[in-house]
């Protein structure tokens, strides 16, 4: 397993976090390269349970180097606030990497993230308000900062008080103003540069440096492939590529490197924020899946709002991620629904789609095709520790997903600690 990247292959929430922790026993190496303090990946240990936001959700193995790389939004102070954490519950970062080119999260992307949503009004996207958007838009406008610029801090004024003059005609034009000032920006870089500056390095050279040796490298990517700026459902989308081509610009990754992808896939459909979703239950069913599945944000505390599986949406996903192999998350959720269905089309105007659609209007307008299956009543919630284990109307539904998709499921995950994980033959190098 030289290199290979963990995808999601819905709206982010697949459980994302605990198969790279499990997979991280075997890595040397595992890199973030997109998204930001707005991702959320659980770690059940049984008695504790650890959330990951920035830093990659290996750092429970000493071992193992974690990094942020340069296509982060990086937040400093979620950082810190995230390694303190981590510190406080007995698992101190002690191989974290930040790259020089990593864009800086400035306190006023999040004030401007809050703005631009309200003054969006019923079009709000239903961000995270971490400042993400706003921070990306500024790497693209050539505003931004980067980790790097920590490490001279005094030759940063100048260029500050550029970005606030921006940042105040902006905000009042979206009919705020802004709190940020030169003075607190300043003491607050002082304040980063303290904290972070031994981390701080050229990632890409040791990733590379890690790939030539012979190790392995796990690149994590964050949210879920339908929330692709490019490829998800533009404008509910968040602002950075999530597909695995993105491993390269992300990481700076050397591209004759072969990268393979485990595609992560929830059992069911969850989605946060606004947006299309088409196979949304508003039933007892949907309750059923966010009570049982505790469904709710893990950055944001928000409820998750919660479907039938989406296998059109699931296929593309997979084409764009290049996944043959996939992991199969909380399927214990399902036990004790009697009925299973998942959508295998969608219908629009009375026809079927042939592609998987780009517009909002047309995918708020369409009806799935759904294939019904029976559930089971089992609870999987004994030791189950392989497949032959499961029920029979259980092996059917991850067949059938198989099937559908041209994937194999390698690991199947019923329960949150790491040992409710049935494995099916290794994972393919
Ligand atoms: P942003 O990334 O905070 O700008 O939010 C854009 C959209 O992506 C919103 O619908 C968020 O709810 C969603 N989103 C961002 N990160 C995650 C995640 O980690 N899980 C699920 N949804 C996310």
């Amino acid at each position: 397993m030289p290199a290979m990247a963990i995808v999601g292959l819905q709206w982010g929430d697949e459980g994302k976090g605990k198969i790279t922790d499990y997979l991280s026993e075997i890595a040397d190496c595992v890199v973030r390269f997109q998204g930001g303090a707005n991702a959320g990946h659980t770690v059940d240990l049984g008695r504790k349970t650890l959330k990951f936001h920035q830093i990659p959700s290996c750092a429970l193995h000493k071992g193992v180097t974690a990094v942020i790389a340069n296509g982060v939004a990086l937040d400093p102070d979620e950082l810190i606030r995230e390694m303190r954490t981590l510190r406080e519950k007995g698992f101190p970062v002690t191989k974290l990497a930040v790259s020089n080119r990593a864009h800086l999260v400035m306190p006023y992307h999040k004030e401007l993230d809050g703005l631009e949503e309200a003054f969006k009004g019923a079009g709000a996207v239903g961000t995270t308000r971490k400042g993400i958007g706003p921070c990306y838009a500024d790497k693209a406008s050539r505003i931004g900062f980067r980790a790097g610029d920590l490490l001279d801090v005094a030759s940063l004024t100048e260029r500050v008080e550029t970005a606030i003059r921006f940042k105040k005609a902006y905000a009042s034009a979206l009919n705020g103003a802004l709190q940020s000032d030169v003075q607190g920006i300043m003491k607050k870089l002082h304040h980063w540069s303290g904290v972070l500056s031994s981390h701080i390095t050229d990632t890409s050279s040791l990733v590379n440096g890690f790939i030539s040796r012979g190790k392995s490298v796990i690149f994590e990517g964050a949210h879920g492939l339908m929330l692709d700026i490019d490829h998800g459902n533009y404008p509910f989308v968040t602002s950075s590529n999530i597909m695995t081509g993105n491993v390269y610009a992300g990481s700076g990754l050397n591209p004759q490197v072969r990268v393979k992808t485990l595609g992560i896939l929830k059992a069911y459909a969850t989605r946060v924020g606004a947006g299309p979703f088409p196979t949304e239950l508003d039933d007892e069913v949907g309750e059923h899946l966010a009570l049982k599945g505790m469904e709710i944000g893990t950055t944001t505390g928000r409820k998750r709002r919660c479907g039938w599986l989406d296998l059109f949406a699931a296929r593309y996903a997979v084409q764009l991620s290049g996944a043959r192999q996939v992991a199969i998350t909380k399927l214990d959720v399902l036990s004790g629904l009697e009925k299973l269905r998942v959508a295998t089309g969608y219908t629009y105007g009375g026809k079927r789609l042939k592609d998987y659609p780009p517009s909002v209007g047309v995918l708020n307008g369409v009806v799935p095709v759904y294939r019904e299956f029976r559930g089971w009543s089992d609870q999987l919630d004994e030791d189950i520790t392989r497949w032959s284990e499961l029920p029979d109307a259980a092996k059917r539904y991850i067949s059938f997903i198989e099937d559908f998709l041209g994937v194999e499921a390698k690991m199947i995950s019923v329960g949150p600690s790491r040992k409710k994980t049935i494995i099916r033959g290794k994972l393919a190098p």
